[in-house]
């Protein structure tokens, strides 16, 4: 096997199909190589050791591991990882790793990458890695001077914070600012103090939390009131990631397809039942990666939905216009809390295989991926939903699966599979009359 320097680590990896020139995340027909092809590729695009490549494929966590990190185990719950292609972001190509029980949604990823790479793919930005520590103080006798005398001694709060992190500190993070809210409630008026840190490359949970108990004494104090909740936000407002992306008329189907892809955006901006779905969508990407990565899954999701109800409407994710040239372009911002250090990032096997594979140098650069991929995958649900439908891409796997559940194996699974496509009839029952009789044929 020929040997291939990774131009990402500098190290020598067998090389495979990218043996002889730079890598790239665009492969045609990766769908159709072989699992370990799959993984060769993979290999020699991220310079993964062999070992890794035998923690990605065994799912190698451990009960042992598994044990430690939560409580009365008894089993694990392996979940597939797929890699999405042709990703290019800000003229860099991505394999991204989704971790995902769904059928289609890492086809339909690659597929929407594939699509913007004919116009340069993703461009992304993102704000500086801010999440927010909240303690609640009640009974304060007098809630607007409670507020300015925290105001005053802001200095004073921020270096007691930052006197639980000093890490995190040296690399420039922290404490970087509080800020106060009289907020009026069911059971009478309370402060809010908002500490906003600076997490750099971690999620930041423990941090912040740390830093809002360490604070709620003194806030006390300063108030008058007595501190209560001490904990961080998920509506993580101050840490968001951007991507936008155009697609061409030609790419896409035709005019006929943007306009399809500028109306469902419409109705998805004007209604919250279609809106809910549309932005499960995006998420199944987000989503995806955010698992694969190690990150908190329901951190990111609520502070997207939450994000999304900030004008007191729940509104799109992304956002999807038709240009002066009649093209396609799409946008989304959103909060994104995840991490590449610290946690489980750094603690399992795979997600540390996952990071590798994405080749992410910060936190920023992660979440400006993971943005980057909502949007593939909400203009890749829009464009089929617009056009054909979303069945026809789901119905094969689905079969598989539904054939599996009526008790096929190994050939038979994809038979049975098969005459239930064919037929347009997808469901157990059949797939039960049809093993029967595949069976019985012998
Ligand atoms: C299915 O997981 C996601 C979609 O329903 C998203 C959408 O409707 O936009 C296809």
């Amino acid at each position: 096997m020929a040997r291939f320097i990774c131009p990402r680590h500098g190290r020598h990896t067998p090389g495979f199909i990218l043996a002889t020139r730079k890598p790239s995340s665009n492969v045609q027909s990766f769908y159709r190589f072989s699992a370990d092809e799959r993984l060769k590729h993979v290999q020699s695009f991220s310079g993964l050791t062999e070992e890794e490549v035998e923690t990605l494929r065994s799912g190698n966590l451990g009960f042992d591991r598994a044990q430690r990190m939560v409580e009365n185990v008894v089993g694990l719950f392996p979940i597939p990882i797929g890699v999405a292609t042709n990703f290019l972001i800000n003229g860099r190509d991505y394999l991204v790793p989704m971790a995902i029980e769904e059928a289609s949604v890492v086809a339909a990823a690659s597929h929407a990458a594939k699509l913007a790479r004919g116009t340069g793919g993703f461009m992304t930005e993102s704000t500086e890695p801010i999440m927010i520590g909240q303690v609640q103080i009640v009974g304060c006798p007098d809630p607007s001077s409670a507020e300015r005398e925290i105001t005053h001694d802001r200095r004073e709060l921020l270096e007691f914070a930052n006197k639980q992190d000093p890490l995190l500190v040296s690399k420039g993070g922290g404490a970087k600012d509080i800020r106060v809210r009289v907020l009026p409630s069911l059971v009478g008026t309370m402060v809010v103090a908002e500490l906003l840190v600076d997490c750099r490359d971690a999620m930041g949970a423990n941090t912040v939390n740390t830093m809002a108990e360490a604070i709620a004494p003194l806030l006390a104090k300063k108030s008058g009131g007595n501190a209560r909740l001490r904990i961080i936000s998920n509506l993580a407002d101050k840490r968001l990631a951007r991507a936008r992306a155009v697609f061409s008329k030609e790419a896409l189907g035709g005019e006929e397809v943007v306009d399809g892809i500028v109306q469902a955006y419409a109705f998805a901006a004007a209604d919250p039942y279609r809106c809910a779905t549309h932005n499960k969508g995006v998420m199944n990407g987000v989503t995806a990666v955010c698992l694969s990565t190690g990150n908190d899954t329901r951190a990111i999701e609520a502070g997207a939905h939450a994000y999304c109800s900030r004008n007191g409407q729940y509104s799109p994710l992304t956002v999807w216009k038709k240009t002066g040239k009649g093209d396609l372009e799409g946008s989304i911002e959103i909060p994104i809390a995840a991490g590449t250090v610290g946690g489980i990032t750094s603690v399992h096997p795979i997600a540390k295989v996952c990071l590798k594979i994405l080749g992410v140098k910060s936190a920023r650069e992660l979440g400006e991926v993971m943005a980057a991929v909502g949007l593939a995958q909400n203009l890749a649900a829009l464009r089929a939903l617009a056009a054909e439908g979303i069945q026809r891409g789901h119905m094969s796997l689905h079969a598989r699966n539904i054939a599996t559940m009526a008790g096929a194996e190994g050939d038979e699974v994809d038979n049975i599979a098969e005459l239930m496509v064919k037929d347009h009839i997808v469901r157990l029952d059949r797939a039960k009359e049809l093993l029967q009789d595949y069976r019985s044929k012998g």
